[in-house]
């Protein structure tokens, strides 16, 4: 079965559009009505402290009420600071709270001894609503598409630009366009030592794009290693880079890792951007997005449908009663800490 918005397609294609590929949009059922995504990261330049810190965060993750699932990445930042990230998923924001009240995760990220030793934490909660998200995937299986409930769906709202906005509904009757009139300033302040909170600024838009090259091999694995891959991480490195050139806020490229931090063949972006406006605009017409999209292009037509590489994304449109994001002894270039909202 086919879903999504009922006139979709690049400009003037109509009703007409037949993608080149097939991805599933996912629609979910009554028990994903108010989801949370709570990003928890750690940072230090320690590995030893960061071990050290890491059993710590799983148990709290393991508490009643805790996430219903959880994906766990590494990354480097600009800072040369190693972050471990948990990208944790509720799907219903009832048990969440609950969660927050009863795990002890707050007690302990708030506590005056987390502001003095060699690790930062960072969490950022994000309260979903599914008016204002979309996913595309060739495969459900990543991120909150996990729990969808149209799995063997196909979507014909893609492979074209501004078929994300297609795909989300409040943005058929809202532009959902930034609070902020202009790029804010930096923020310019002490942040390493304090818990400082940040209220992420409404219609900020979060993506995660995530690639899977598990099961490629041979020449499709050449080439998204030779070709793609380093295109991705260019795409990555200028959006953390010259944040301001693309209205970015934060870009993170994050590889997926085991519970023994080996790092798999999954790796995700992920970037929060002043507005869905200015996410179209980097990956419609910046050249690094280009690049990593015309060499997918190149795949999809050397490979076909024998291409294994899966990619997918989910994006959100943050709310204007989001919970403020909390960083705790972190360095200044952390997520949102950085700017002066
Ligand atoms: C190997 C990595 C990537 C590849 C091959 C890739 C390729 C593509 C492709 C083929 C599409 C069209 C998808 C569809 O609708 O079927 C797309 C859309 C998009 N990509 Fe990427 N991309 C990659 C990584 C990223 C990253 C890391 C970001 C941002 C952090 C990003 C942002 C976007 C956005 C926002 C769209 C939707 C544009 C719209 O519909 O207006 N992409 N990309």
């Amino acid at each position: 079965m086919l879903t999504g918005a009922s006139s979709f397609g690049p400009h003037g294609s109509g009703a007409h559009w037949d993608p080149p590929y097939p991805a599933h949009s996912s629609l979910f059922g009554s028990e994903v009505r108010d989801p949370v995504i709570s990003y928890v990261g750690l940072q230090s330049r320690s590995e030893s402290d960061l071990w050290d810190a890491l059993p710590c965060v799983r148990l709290f993750l393991e508490a009643a009420s805790g996430p219903d699932f959880e994906e766990y990445s590494g990354y480097r930042d600009a800072r040369d600071f190693t972050n471990e990230v948990f990208a944790c998923y509720w799907l219903d924001r009832a048990r969440h709270d609950a969660w927050l009240r009863s795990s002890g995760f707050v007690e302990w990220l708030e506590h005056p001894d987390r502001l003095g030793g060699k690790v930062g934490i960072w969490q950022e909660t994000i309260h979903v609503s599914l008016d204002r998200m979309e996913t595309i995937a060739g495969q459900p299986d990543y991120g909150i598409a996990r729990a969808a409930l149209n799995k063997g769906d196909t979507t014909r709202a893609h492979a074209y630009f501004g078929s994300m906005r297609h795909r989300i509904g409040a943005a058929s009757r809202d532009g959902l366009e930034s609070s902020l009139a202009t790029f804010p300033l930096e923020a310019a302040r002490l942040t390493c030592g304090l818990l400082v909170r940040v209220l992420p600024p409404a219609n900020m838009a979060v993506i995660r794009s995530g690639q899977d090259w598990g099961a490629v091999q041979d020449d499709e694995l050449r080439t998204y290693l030779g070709e793609v891959h380093p295109k991705l991480v260019q795409g990555m490195e200028f959006l953390r880079d010259y944040p301001a050139d693309a209205g970015c806020y934060s870009c993170r490229f994050m590889m997926e890792q085991g519970p023994d931090r080996k790092p798999t063949k999954r790796s995700s972006g992920f970037a929060m951007f002043l507005s869905l406006r200015h996410l179209e605009k980097w990956s419609r017409s910046h050249p690094t997005h280009l690049a990593i999209f015309e060499s997918f292009w190149a795949m999809v037509r050397k490979y076909e449908n024998a291409r294994n590489l899966r990619l997918w994304h989910e994006v959100i449109v943050v709310g204007d009663e989001n919970p403020e994001f909390i960083y705790v002894n972190c360095h200044d270039r952390t997520g949102l800490l950085r700017w002066s909202f």
